[in-house]
């Protein structure tokens, strides 16, 4: 993207134009990505693909603050989402201040919190502070030691009652978009209408504001699983283990460096 997209612009694109949201942990591929995305989201689900941990949980904000740097270094014109990690936002207090280090360590448009109506008075206080907010509700990664696993959402008309709560009241509290992750199609549609403002879906359907998607996992960098929700549109592991295996094959046969890579 040439322009960074503006909140406004964001705001209104609702019903009007979906919104591509992707990930991007450091400044080579976010250069790469920027150029068909609108926003960038360093997400925590880097702990998983780039770290190497099992779940998202210990992500640390000097590690999110590293990323969203390196993020915002090689894409300066695209719109940053940063991902506030697990126990960095657990009152009004502690949210504003690690979402001020955020803001003021990194070039970062806005920060991204995980919950619902639980979090309505979180996000409230770093909104009227001047920190944008992206709000995630549905399927919180951060939730899987507690919940037992990553459970799909809006199943029963108890948790689609809640969903459509913690969305309205997400968008009270002053958030100008929303990711909603792992819900049932049909509800993650109800939802969406239920409020104005953008609500970016993954593993939510097609009847959202928009889509986000891991990069490691659309480009089949990442091996260990795939989600249902993910569309591989590259077979990126088997190209790279393919390329380096040539290059490995070329240093033993001395094919490689030929004249032309010789001082
Ligand atoms: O951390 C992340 O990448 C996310 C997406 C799954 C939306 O929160």
């Amino acid at each position: 993207m040439s322009k960074k997209i503006t909140i406004s612009s964001i705001k209104k694109s609702k019903g009007v134009k979906p919104l591509v949201m992707i990930t991007a942990y450091d400044a080579l591929f976010a250069k790469l990505l920027s150029e068909s995305a609108d926003m960038i989201l360093v997400g925590d689900s880097l702990n998983m693909s780039f770290a190497g941990k099992s779940d998202t949980i210990s992500a640390t904000l000097p590690q999110m603050i590293y990323h969203v740097n390196a993020v915002c270094a090689g894409a300066p014109n695209s719109f940053v989402v940063a991902d506030m990690p697990f126990g960095t936002y657990i009152n009004k207090e502690e949210a504003l201040k690690n979402s001020i280090e955020m803001f003021q360590q990194t070039q970062a448009d806005c920060v991204k919190i995980e919950g619902g109506a639980d979090k309505a008075d979180i996000v409230k206080h770093l909104t009227d502070n001047g920190i944008a907010v992206c709000g995630h509700i549905g399927l919180l990664p951060q939730s899987v030691r507690s919940e037992g696993g990553y459970k799909v959402k809006g199943k029963t008309p108890e948790e689609k009652h809640q969903l459509i709560e913690d969305a309205k009241a997400i968008e009270a509290a002053g958030a100008f978009c929303m990711v909603m992750e792992g819900v049932k199609a049909e509800i993650a549609k109800e939802i969406t209408d239920a409020v104005t403002i953008p609500v970016i879906g993954i593993g939510a359907g097609v009847d959202v504001d928009g889509q986000v998607l891991v990069f490691s996992d659309m480009l089949g960098l990442f091996e260990e699983f795939t989600p249902k929700f993910v569309k591989k549109y590259l077979d990126g592991a088997t190209l790279v283990k393919d390329a380096v295996k040539n290059y490995a094959d070329e240093v033993a046969s001395k094919a490689f460096p030929k004249e032309e890579h010789t001082y």
